[in-house]
């Protein structure tokens, strides 16, 4: 069973140290909403570039894009989104709270925590009705209907209306995918277990176009490797599953979804689905752009409108699930040392550097290679306090390793290299303290 005191203990961790801050805090704060601090934006940056590196970079058969998060409203009325993307709400007219009608055996009711909205004598819930989940806002300067537009609830749709501009500017082929990480917002009814549902998130995702014999192998491949993907950055075997939908769980045009759930302290919660989309969203597009996106192959003279597999992550909500698997308590020396063990990709600041006392020459040679190192991996420089509680401090932000100049430098040109998990110290000549980081951490340190 996951600790369920875990996040508590990470919202404090995490502002603490400056990992999350409540968004608009000195004002009150904005529900769903949360700002990334020094370490937090670190750790996020290090997430979104492995997620890249790993599934753009490293591939021959993915691109990017970065498209504009204001898009004309037709796209929302092809996709589905305005018609159809929302949940069912009921408000409490005795103490005007809103809930999800789906989520009542999960809430609280605002008024007698110990029982559910509906449950309390006062209680006076409406019948539910759709809530849709896109913000609204205004293009230009006069707020009529025709100048709405929203702000994007996914990332998915500037890649497909751009499938032909790719397509003409590339010499990319079918099977190809194009990739893009960034935010979406949807106004949750009920945004919760801190940055897990928010209103404003970090998404990353891929559009694979591939022809439809081909299509369930590649949707396998993704679901494979997607999973594989969290595993390799440290989300251990028993804490995520892969879990394939069921009939009816199916959208009417898929013909197959996984998804990549992670348990977190309070149960199990999706990270990343994976979805068969068929042609549904460049069919739709053509219908209502009245644009031709079907595609000619060179070499079989075919014409068709590729398939669709959709590895669909969120960047923010898979940090959340990097901090809980990373956070350890232990018993040190009488003391409780706190501990990220986050993977040397994702750790927010890969190395720290101390002089052991403020004096002897010592925080000249930490400074030396301090600059040495910050042309290649972000580091840090502590010269204050205890070296003990520079430690721990380390370990707290998840830095997994520190280097300490001592007494003994100045003799043999030596350093000790302390590692955060195992906490062990070894000698290592000072000019070979780059190498062994580039070992350890890699290029992309
Ligand atoms: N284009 C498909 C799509 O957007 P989704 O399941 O709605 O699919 C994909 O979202 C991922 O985005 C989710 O698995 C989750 O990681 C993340 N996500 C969705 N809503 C979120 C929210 N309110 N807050 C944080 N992350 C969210």
């Amino acid at each position: 069973m996951p600790d369920a005191t875990v996040l508590e203990k990470l919202v404090s961790l995490c502002k603490r140290r400056g990992f999350i801050f409540p968004g608009s805090e000195i004002y009150g704060g904005l529900t769903g909403t949360w700002d990334y601090g020094p370490l937090g934006v670190e750790l996020l940056r290090n997430i979104k570039t492995a997620w890249w590196h790993d599934n753009v970079t490293v591939r021959e058969d993915v691109v990017g894009v970065d498209t504009a998060i204001l898009m004309n409203r037709t796209v929302w009325q092809a996709s589905g989104h305005e018609a159809a993307f929302s949940d069912p709400l009921v408000d409490c007219k005795a103490c005007k709270a809103r809930f999800r009608a789906d989520q009542i055996a999960e809430s609280q009711c605002p008024r007698k925590p110990s029982k559910h909205p509906g449950e309390f004598t006062e209680c006076q819930l409406t019948e539910p009705r759709q809530f849709n989940l896109m913000f609204k806002t205004f293009v230009g300067p006069v707020e009529e209907n025709a100048a709405m537009v929203y702000l994007r609830p996914e990332t998915a749709q500037g890649i497909f209306v751009n499938f032909k501009n790719v397509c003409d500017s590339t010499r990319i082929k079918v099977p190809f995918g194009i990739a893009q990480i960034g935010k979406s917002f949807r106004n949750e009814i009920t945004p919760k277990q801190f940055i897990f549902r928010s209103r404003e998130f970090e998404q990353m995702e891929i559009e694979f176009f591939c022809k439809l014999d081909t299509s369930m192998e590649w949707y396998q491949k993704w679901r494979d490797e997607r999973f594989k993907w969290y595993q390799d950055l440290g989300l251990k075997g028993s804490n995520l599953r892969l879990r394939e939908h069921d009939e009816k769980e199916l959208a009417f045009y898929s013909k197959a979804t996984s998804d990549v759930e992670y348990l977190f302290p309070w149960g199990w919660g999706e990270l990343e689905g994976i979805a068969h989309r068929s042609d549904y969203d460049l069919q739709q597009h053509m219908k209502f752009s009245g644009k031709d996106l079907s595609y000619f192959d060179d070499e079989t003279k075919e014409r068709f409108v590729p398939h669709v597999i959709e590895p669909s992550a969120g960047a923010t909500r898979s940090l959340l699930a990097f901090l809980c698997e990373a956070y350890g308590e232990e018993e040190v020396e009488g003391e409780t040392r706190t501990v990220l063990r986050l993977h040397p990709r994702l750790a927010p600041v890969k190395a720290a550097i101390f002089p052991l006392v403020k004096k002897d020459g010592m925080p000249e040679r930490s400074m030396a290679i301090y600059k040495d190192l910050q042309r290649f991996f972000q580091v840090f420089y502590d010269e204050k306090g205890a070296v003990g509680r520079r430690y721990r401090r380390q370990d707290e932000a998840g830095t997994p390793f520190c280097i300490t100049v001592d007494g003994q430098t100045a003799q043999d040109q030596t350093v000790t290299i302390r590692d955060r998990d195992s906490m062990k110290q070894e000698r290592v000549a000072t000019d070979k303290v780059r190498d062994y980081l580039f070992d350890r951490l890699g290029a992309q340190g």
